[in-house]
């Protein structure tokens, strides 16, 4: 199988490149424009093994993402490149809006192109798996669950510029016929997160003993899932699932975001002992403007259909992965020093 997988140099799309080339022995082009939370290091792994391709170029250049798919003669596309960090969606929706939304429509463009002129028999098993957010359906109250059929309610312009992109996608398929599914995931976490987003952002902090910021009153409730069961979903999805349809991806692993802090220190306490617990770190910070309350998954689709379910429990895969960034320090120190401190965004204060 060749497959492209577009912001492959991003969090989850080099896990999926890894995972796809060293577990699968695919085949992979990485196309990706390598903004600030790209990582090239991420993908040392797998960087000399010839199932393994890098372009960088953005999703917005349709000559570049022509050639791209002409020379390279993809059997699947996995389409990950995004803006996806919400406070700098607050801060600068622009971006958001050009990657999001006018860049998955050129490349929705650039590939029914290319289906179109591929032979019948490779045009039917042809794929494309537009990766999504369970942000796109808004906030939840204390009870219920995210799935398929919800409504799209999206609340922050990052969650808008995913849902406005989700239409496209879908109706891609419904207009032209293009075999396209989405996938729509809760929060992931895991290795080679750049470390603006909650986990990685605590653990470093924790790791260096600085602050550690919690949004509101940290009752915000996230459903998280390990990246690397995220990429299994994927690899499943993009092989057995129906065109044309929605899957939810999600671990079971609801927390309040105050619960997951204190988990990590208690984990670098475990590690790295100090006379006090890293707990009294913990500092409340003013909310991020229109901030959801609960997201929750219910993937019953994708285990039922596709017989995936996570093998990580979040303790497990917690545990992982701070050991991981205290193994670490050469992926993650570069970045503390140069693309980004910790400094707080997304205050809307502009
Ligand atoms: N991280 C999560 O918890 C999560 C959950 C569900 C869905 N998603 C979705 O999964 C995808 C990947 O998320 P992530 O956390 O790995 O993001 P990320 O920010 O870590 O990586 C995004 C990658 O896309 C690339 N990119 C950005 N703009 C581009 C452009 N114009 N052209 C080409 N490449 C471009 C970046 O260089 C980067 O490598 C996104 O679509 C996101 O919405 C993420």
């Amino acid at each position: 199988m060749r497959v492209v997988v577009t912001g492959g140099a991003g969090f989850i799309g080099s896990a999926v490149c890894r995972q796809f080339v060293l577990e699968h022995g695919w085949t992979v082009l990485n196309y990706d424009k390598l903004t600030y939370a790209a990582n090239l290091r991420s993908l040392d792994p797998v960087q000399d093994h010839p199932g393994y391709r890098f372009v960088q170029a953005d999703i917005c250049d349709r000559a570049a993402l022509t050639a791209a798919l002409d020379e390279f003669a993809p059997d699947a596309i996995l389409h990950l490149a995004a803006e996806s960090h919400v406070d700098r969606s607050i801060d600068a929706p622009a971006e958001f809006i050009r990657t999001n939304v006018l860049g998955t429509h050129v490349l929705l463009e650039a590939v029914r192109r290319y289906w179109t002129r591929l032979p019948k028999e490779r045009r039917q098993d042809f794929r494309v798996v537009h990766v999504s957010t369970d942000e796109v359906y808004g906030s939840l109250g204390e009870t219920g669950y995210f799935v398929e059929t919800t409504p799209y309610d999206p609340r922050s312009p990052y969650a808008a510029s995913k849902a406005a992109a989700d239409h496209l996608a879908r109706s891609w398929y419904t207009t032209y016929g293009l075999p396209v599914i989405i996938s729509n995931c809760s929060n992931n976490y895991g290795p080679y997160h750049f470390p603006e987003k909650l986990i990685p952002l605590t653990i470093l902090n924790a790791l260096e003993e600085k602050l550690l910021p919690v949004y509101g009153d940290g009752m915000h409730v996230r459903d998280w899932l390990h990246v690397e069961d995220h990429v299994r979903a994927l690899a499943l999805i993009l092989t057995g699932g129906r065109p044309g349809e929605k899957y939810n991806v999600g671990g079971h692993n609801e927390r309040a975001n105050l619960q997951v802090v204190q988990t990590i220190c208690d984990l670098v306490d475990d590690l790295l002992p100090r006379p006090r617990s890293r707990r009294e770190l913990i500092t409340f910070v003013a909310d991020r403007p229109g901030h959801d309350r609960r997201y929750a998954i219910d993937p019953g689709k994708v285990e039922a259909e596709l017989g995936w379910s996570p093998t990580l429990s979040f303790e497990q895969g917690l545990a992982q992965t701070v050991q991981w960034y205290l193994n670490n320090r050469w992926w993650w120190e570069p970045l503390r020093a140069g693309v980004y401190g910790g400094e707080r965004l997304g205050l809307a204060d502009a």
